[in-house]
Formats: structure tokens, C-alpha cells, sequence
């Protein structure tokens, strides 16, 4: 019996001792693997992975739970900002734009930029870098997706518009397009499950999202590109998940109908001097891949930091608010 008992022992001893070398080899081995063999660009990715983790926790929403006329009584939503960038690392003067009325009206806790390259470059990148909110602006890698449920996808915008969907489902937040000015803060949509630009008659606006990533509009749009059609532009991402999600089930969001400025502004933006802009609107889109047909006969062609100065349209003063803090002419001497 005895000599049972301290075999017994001794076993005891050496499995414990196995054990200890076995949790301090799985240490080293996961520590090496951190510090040593990943790219320092994975470490940013890691730190926004357990980032999103942290965001907002895990609410299960229902019909009981979720009201999209009143909302939450607090912010569930967190204040993030994403923004998707496929295949370009240059940043143009109108993301620039759209990024410093982000950090001048919303002042959101991060910026995300979700693209598939490692790092934005370009004059613009530089000075927002070197500003004082630069440490605000993150890029997290991406690969870019090329089907969705075994059908390929036939645009890069396709692809895009997916991307938004997925990092909304991973994070939440706000999502806006690279050429969406935010006019004002978004924080009373914070309490809200899901927010969309919905004008009347027309199909969702998907330049705007903000919303909780466990929102179940998300998960039901995702899953309709089953029904997925490379030809049709705006099919799946806005004209089907309007008629077959929110047309049987509009209580699923919180509907916007022209505050998210998602219809057609450019006849205001570059053809007036509309100078209420900042009343009526929470965010405008700026269409700026559209103005050149829209509005043949504007002057100026591309917009940088020295035309906008005199450029006595709408968006003159708009980007002149969030580059100059002024919405006044400015003399190009
Ligand atoms: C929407 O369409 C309906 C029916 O086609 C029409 O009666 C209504 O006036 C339209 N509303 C707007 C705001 O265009
Ligand atoms: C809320 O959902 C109802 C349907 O239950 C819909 O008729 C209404 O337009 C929605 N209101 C807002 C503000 O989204
Ligand atoms: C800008 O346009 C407005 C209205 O069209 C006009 O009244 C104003 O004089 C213009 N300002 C300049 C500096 O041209």
C-alpha cells in the first residue's frame, strides 16, 4: 500500500515538472512569435484585432430589445470611423478632405483605414501623419476579396462593397466612403443598432453605416449575396437588401432620409453657393467620381489645397472649414 502511494508520488512529481517545461516552452514559443518573426505591420493588425474584440461587447439583438425610433438610452455603438481602400496607396485631396472634417466634427476615438496595401502615401498621408490627431489614423491590412459564396466578383467597387460589410460585422462603428464629408456629429446614431441613409423611393445609400457589429440587418445583407449578380451596379449592395430586408422588416434599422446627404448633392455642391449646408445634412457625399459628367462645365477639374482657396461653390467652403477654419474666400497670393 505504501509503496503504491509514493510511486504515486513520484509520478505526480514528474508529470509536474513535464507540465511546467511544456507552459514555459509554449511561452517562449508565443512570445518569439510576436516580437521576432512577425512583420511590425501584424503587430498594428493584432492591436485592432483585440481592439475590435474590446468594442462594444456582445449584445444579442431582437424585436424586444432594439427600438429604431427611440434607440438605446446610451451609446452602443463605439466611435470609430472605417473607411475601405482597394488598390490605390496614394491619398487623393478628397479622402484628405473627408478625413479632416472626421477628426473636426465627429472626433471619433480611432480611424481605420482597411486597404489592401500596408501603408497610404502621398502629400496628403504625410500631413495627416504629421498633425496632431496622425496618431488617431490607422491602416489595417486586407486582402482583397475576389468571390463571394464561389461566384467571382467582377468589379474592384464590388469588392468594396463587401469589404464595408465585413469590417462592420468585425468592429462596427462608422463606416463612410472616402468622398463623404461629415458635416456635424454623428454620436446621436451611436444608439442605435443599425443607421442608413434611406432616402424615399429610393434604395439605401451604403456610403453611410453606422451601426453594432452584432447588428442583424448586417448578417442578412451579407448573406443575400448568395443572390449575388456581377452585372447589376448597385443590385447587392443597396437595391436588393432594400426590397427583400428592409422592405418585409424596416424596424431592422433606424432610417435616415435625407440627413446622410446619400442622394444625388452635386447640382448644390458644385453648381450653388448654398450656404445652409451645415444645417440640414449630418454627412454629404460628395460624388466626386461623378462630377465631371455631372457638372461639365465647372472650372476647375481636380480640386487641390490652393484652387479650393477661391473655389466659390458649396464645397468650397466645406473643405475650406476643415482645411483653413474658415469657410471665407481665400486670397491665393
Ligand atoms: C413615392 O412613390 C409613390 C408611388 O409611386 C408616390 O405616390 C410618392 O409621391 C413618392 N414619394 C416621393 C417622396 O417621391
Ligand atoms: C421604424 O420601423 C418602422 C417599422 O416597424 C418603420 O415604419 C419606420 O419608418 C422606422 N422608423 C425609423 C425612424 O427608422
Ligand atoms: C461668390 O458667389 C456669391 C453668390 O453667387 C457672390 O455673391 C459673391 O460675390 C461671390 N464671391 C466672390 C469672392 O466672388
Amino acid at each position: 500500500m505504501y509503496y503504491t502511494l509514493s510511486i504515486g508520488k513520484k509520478y505526480i512529481k514528474i508529470v509536474c515538472i513535464l507540465c511546467v517545461i511544456l507552459v514555459i516552452t509554449l511561452f517562449i514559443h508565443t512570445f518569439a512569435d510576436k516580437h521576432h518573426n512577425k512583420p511590425h505591420v501584424n503587430a498594428i493588425d493584432d492591436h485592432l484585432d483585440t481592439f475590435a474584440d474590446q468594442l462594444s461587447g456582445d449584445l444579442v439583438f431582437s424585436d424586444a430589445n432594439s427600438d429604431n425610433i427611440t434607440g438605446f438610452k446610451t451609446p452602443i455603438v463605439p466611435n470609430v470611423v472605417h473607411y475601405v481602400v482597394l488598390d490605390n496607396v496614394y491619398m487623393d485631396f478628397i479622402h484628405f478632405v473627408s478625413i479632416k472634417s472626421v477628426l473636426r466634427h465627429q472626433k471619433p476615438q480611432k480611424i481605420i483605414i482597411h486597404c489592401n496595401c500596408h501603408h497610404m502615401k502621398g502629400k496628403y498621408w504625410s500631413q495627416l501623419m504629421s498633425g496632431s490627431d496622425g496618431h488617431l489614423i490607422h491602416v489595417r491590412h486586407i486582402q482583397k476579396p475576389v468571390t463571394i459564396f464561389g461566384k467571382k466578383l467582377s468589379s474592384v467597387y464590388h469588392m468594396a462593397d463587401i469589404v464595408r460589410i465585413q469590417v462592420m460585422i468585425t468592429f462596427g462603428g462608422i463606416f463612410i466612403d472616402n468622398d463623404v464629408y461629415v458635416v456635424k456629429s454623428l454620436d446621436p446614431f451611436l444608439r442605435f443598432e443599425f443607421t442608413i441613409g434611406w432616402p424615399p423611393n429610393e434604395s439605401i445609400g451604403n456610403q453611410v453605416l453606422i451601426g453594432h457589429k452584432n447588428a442583424r440587418f448586417l448578417k442578412l445583407w451579407y448573406e443575400s449575396y448568395h443572390k449575388y449578380r456581377p452585372t447589376r451596379w448597385y443590385y447587392n449592395a443597396g437595391q436588393l437588401p432594400t426590397s427583400d430586408i428592409l422592405g418585409p422588416k424596416p424596424s431592422l434599422v433606424h432610417r435616415v432620409s435625407h440627413a446622410f446627404g446619400v442622394h444625388n448633392l452635386v447640382p448644390m455642391l458644385y453648381n450653388d453657393l448654398y450656404p445652409f449646408w451645415d444645417n440640414n445634412f449630418f454627412a454629404i457625399h460628395l460624388l466626386a467620381r461623378h462630377k465631371s459628367y455631372l457638372v461639365p462645365n465647372d472650372m476647375i477639374t481636380t480640386f487641390n489645397e490652393h484652387n479650393i482657396k477661391t473655389y466659390n461653390k458649396t464645397f468650397g467652403q466645406m473643405a475650406r472649414l476643415v482645411l483653413f477654419g474658415t469657410t471665407d474666400i481665400i486670397a491665393d497670393h
